[in-house]
């Protein structure tokens, strides 16, 4: 392949990788491979697009060269090139957890709402707290946007995961943004990190927990068999993580309390059924994502 890549155009390039990619069976070859030559500049895909006769140096057409065959077996763009857009952030992105979805920023949306609607009507502080954060994906959202009033401590923020490797990866993401002084991290089980101090009674939970079924976290699909399987097996149904974390809730979340879960196609009915048994008195919603499903429910603790 690096005979092909040294000394041919941008344009060239594109066309030749993309056609590599789509024999190798990359859903989405084009994409991919304008986002990987455009990196192997230097540059964005923007930049490709309008530097057509752009050659690249050979050590460049190398590294690309190498690009192309990690792509070809599966492995995920975010992963070969170390960073995700998401939600108009630069999510750092490698093995240590889980590549942020575009369906979990409807997550961090709803989570950025409710927090901002308790600062409009609340005049005590409010702990939000992001259980499972994974990359830091939410939390850096939630960070940036309440950044003045987690200043002034009209918002304090947590954030915890049960990998070490995912929290490692969530700091970076936080120290390169400048935020990593605002949020507290703490490594552990759902609601239970033991060097978490604070807060222990939220009054906004965010959790985008592992919610497919083994049997999807173990096919091996697309990027699936790159990512650490922690983030992505919820279980016999998908669910087990989000059962224990909902008996969680009526010790762990005070009255007047949200939660704020984004969960799998189809399992919005059985997470209804789980909050109406619980001990404690909840309304349950939910918000559909641009596919029209039921993609993250909001329980609202009376
Ligand atoms: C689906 S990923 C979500 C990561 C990130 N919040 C995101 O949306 O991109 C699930 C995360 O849950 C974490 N996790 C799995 N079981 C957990 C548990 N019992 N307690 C805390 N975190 C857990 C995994 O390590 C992983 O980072």
């Amino acid at each position: 392949m690096r005979s092909t890549l040294s000394g041919t155009d941008a344009r060239g390039l594109a066309a030749a990788a993309t056609g590599r990619l789509r024999a190798a069976g990359s859903p989405t070859p084009r994409l991919d491979a304008e986002l990987l030559v455009a990196h192997a500049f230097g540059r964005d895909r923007t930049w490709l697009l309008a530097h057509p006769d752009a050659v690249l140096d050979e050590t460049a057409a190398t590294t690309l060269a190498g690009w192309l065959e990690r792509r070809s077996v599966g492995e995920p763009v975010a992963y070969i090139r170390g960073f995700k857009e998401w939600l108009s952030q630069r999510i750092i992105t490698d093995r240590r957890a889980l590549i942020p979805r575009p369906e979990t920023e409807l997550l961090a949306e709803a989570a950025i709402d409710e927090i901002a609607a308790r600062l409009v009507r609340d005049a005590e502080p409010i702990s939000a707290w992001e259980v499972a954060t994974g990359s830091g994906a939410v939390t850096l959202a939630l960070a940036l946007r309440f950044r003045t009033a987690l200043a002034l401590g009209r918002v304090r923020l947590a954030a915890s995961d049960v990998s070490p490797e995912a929290l490692e990866l969530a700091s970076e993401n936080l120290s390169a943004a400048g935020v990593a002084g605002l949020v507290a991290l703490g490594c552990g089980d759902l609601l239970d990190p033991p060097v978490l101090p604070s807060p222990l009674r939220p009054d906004v939970v965010v959790a985008n927990l592992p919610y497919l079924t083994t049997r999807e976290a173990t096919s091996g699909e697309g990027s699936l068999r790159f990512e650490p399987p922690a983030a992505l097996d919820g279980g016999t149904d998908g669910l087990a993580v989000i059962r224990r974390l909902l008996t969680q809730l009526p010790d762990r979340l005070g009255p007047g309390g949200t939660v704020l879960l984004e969960i799998g196609v189809g399992q919005a009915d059985v997470v209804r059924e789980l909050v109406a048994d619980l001990p404690m008195a909840a309304d349950v919603g939910t918000l559909r994502d641009l596919a029209g499903t039921e993609r993250v429910v909001r329980i609202d603790r009376s």
